[in-house]
């Protein structure tokens, strides 16, 4: 089977068995390749595979943050290895153990990163290997698709979705409430913008905040009315105050947020009493490799704690979702009230092309799919 795998410098020198794609990531240089690994398969029989679902994949995402055991492995020193890739994948259930109820062989399946806990399957993300060609899963990890989704949506469906979903039900906050998206042009943030408006938020009452001019066209057409763009130095204050007093707003009732290491200490003064602020990751994932100037402005420690505490703000952290999640964000799909980016989809080969899109391509909007098979 193909995985897709970051390479160590050593090893990508001297690689054979396929082509090395290279990108410069964090001013490192990073190597991947497409690798054949030995089929899996599972003993039916053996009772720990009972729930146990043997998955051909079809296609497959890569995420944000991924980047870190790219760039660890990109650094390793005067030693081979790599890791194999991918958060994200759609395929087709090709074995079942007897005890799996939920599922067919045949059926169309993507990853369910549920954070409930289950017997025998672990909260979180379904693998951290999507890219393999075969897996091995739990039942509870998986969603069978509906038919009218295809293989390339489903591949880049259930991370954002789920943890979109998951922030907009636990915000709790009132359709006529200001909220503030940060990052709008994330993958992320882009899913939490549309599952507000599907969900019924008033438009008027949606703040994309973004320091992407170039994604303000496609918000717009989102139906996003309200964009705050920022500039990425000191400037971004005076920009966000602008943008408040030409609404008369005082202040945001609540942020949903996917950099909490750049957007708190730039937020919190913005953000009104008793407001609530949920965030999902942070953009310091992969050990300042490259400082960012713009991560760094805003409050001090010290002071992130005293607003927090002086303005009794509710923060709020948030991995993934629960089933529930999921399942409503695919029934707004499937009603068109959410619709997803899928930047591009690569087919077999040009592996060059799906990781500069996934990483290094300024104008990426919404994820890049890689496809094994013509889907
Ligand atoms: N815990 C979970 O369950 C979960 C699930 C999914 C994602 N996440 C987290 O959500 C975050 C976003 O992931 P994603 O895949 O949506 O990201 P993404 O699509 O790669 O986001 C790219 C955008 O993020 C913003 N950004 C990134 N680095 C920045 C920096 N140094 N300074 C300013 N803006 C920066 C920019 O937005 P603008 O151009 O709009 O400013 C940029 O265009 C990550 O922290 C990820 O780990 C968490």
């Amino acid at each position: 089977m193909k995985a897709l795998a970051a390479l160590a410098p050593a090893s990508a020198a001297e690689w054979t068995q396929s082509a090395v794609a290279q990108v410069k990531l964090h001013g490192v240089e990073a190597y991947f390749a497409l690798i054949d690994q030995a089929d899996v398969d599972f003993d039916a029989n053996a009772p720990e595979h009972a729930e146990s679902v043997l998955v051909r994949v079809a296609a497959f995402s890569c995420n944000y943050r991924e980047q870190a055991r790219i760039l660890r492995t990109a650094q390793l020193q005067d030693r081979k290895g790599y890791v194999t890739l991918g958060s994200e994948f759609a395929g087709t259930v090709v074995k079942v153990g007897p005890a799996v109820q939920t599922l067919q062989v045949g059926d169309a399946v993507c990853g369910n990163g549920t954070v409930e806990p289950g017997v025998g399957s672990h909260p979180g993300l379904t693998t951290q290997k999507a890219s393999a060609g075969l897996q091995i899963l739990h039942q509870r990890k998986l969603c069978r698709l509906p038919p009218a989704m295809p293989l390339p949506v489903a591949a880049a469906f259930s991370v954002g979705v789920q943890t979109a979903y998951s922030m907009v039900g636990r915000l709790q906050a009132p359709h006529n409430a200001h909220v503030a998206v940060t990052a709008a042009s994330s993958n992320t943030a882009l899913i939490v913008l549309k599952a507000l408006l599907a969900r019924g938020h008033e438009p008027r009452c949606l703040h994309a905040l973004t320091t992407s001019a170039g994604i303000v066209p496609h918000l717009q057409a989102l139906g996003i009315e309200q964009v705050c763009l920022m500039p990425r130095d000191v400037g971004y204050d005076a920009a966000l105050q602008r943008y408040l007093a030409d609404r008369a707003l005082p202040a945001f009732d609540a942020v949903i947020d996917p950099f909490l290491d750049i957007y708190l200490p730039k937020l919190l003064p913005y953000t009104r009493r008793f407001g609530r602020y949920i965030y999902c990751g942070v953009a310091e994932q992969y050990g300042k490799i490259q400082a960012d100037s713009f991560a760094y402005l805003g409050l001090d420690i010290a002071e992130v704690f005293g607003q927090i505490l002086r303005k009794s703000i509710t923060l709020i952290g948030n991995n993934l979702g629960t089933t529930a999640d999921l399942l409503a964000g695919t029934q707004d799909y499937l009603q068109g009230r959410l619709a997803i980016d899928i930047d591009s989809v690569v087919t077999d080969g040009d592996l060059q092309r799906f990781v500069e899109r996934s990483y290094v391509s300024p104008d990426r909007i919404g994820k890049v799919v890689y496809a094994y098979a013509s889907v």
